[in-house]
């Protein structure tokens, strides 16, 4: 499976530290974040992963910024994106059991690393529920 994973510079260390997690657990990583620690605009790393995401390109995204809302906000504004701001291991689940997140959204500056794997394996094992959660994911597009 491949991942995508994006981040601005309050995500360097994390998405580096996860990439490294998940190469080991078999997964491919595709990096569309920035490497270095210098200010950037969330959005210029944020619509690339969403777009690779629509169109097949990736399987899944990952993403970071400080509080994580940037890039949320950014990654939503995509039809075939459902970003998911998680911060709990819970919320991980969650958030593919009834969201069927596509991208896990987490925020780097709030979290410590510990709880960024405890989430995303959370997230990569939980399964949509289907049923009802379907229905309302139906309709969140703006038609
Ligand atoms: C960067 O300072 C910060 O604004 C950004 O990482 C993110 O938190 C935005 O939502």
């Amino acid at each position: 499976m491949k991942i995508g994973i994006c981040n601005d510079h309050a995500g360097v260390d994390y998405k580096n530290q996860l990439s490294e997690y998940l190469s080991g657990k078999g997964y491919e990583i595709v990096n569309f974040g920035t490497d270095t620690t210098d200010s950037m605009d969330y959005t210029d790393v944020a619509h690339p992963l969403a777009s690779a995401v629509e169109n097949g390109e990736v399987d899944l995204g990952v993403a970071f910024c400080g509080t994580g809302n940037g890039m949320a906000m950014t990654l939503n504004k995509h039809t075939g994106i459902r970003a998911g701001l998680a911060w709990s291991e819970a919320i991980g689940t969650l958030v593919k059991q009834h969201n069927n997140a596509n991208v896990l959204v987490m925020p780097a500056r709030f979290i410590p690393f510990s709880e960024v794997i405890r989430i995303t394996d959370a997230w990569l094992t939980a399964e949509f529920e289907g049923g009802r959660h379907q229905n309302r994911i139906d309709k969140i597009p703006v038609k």
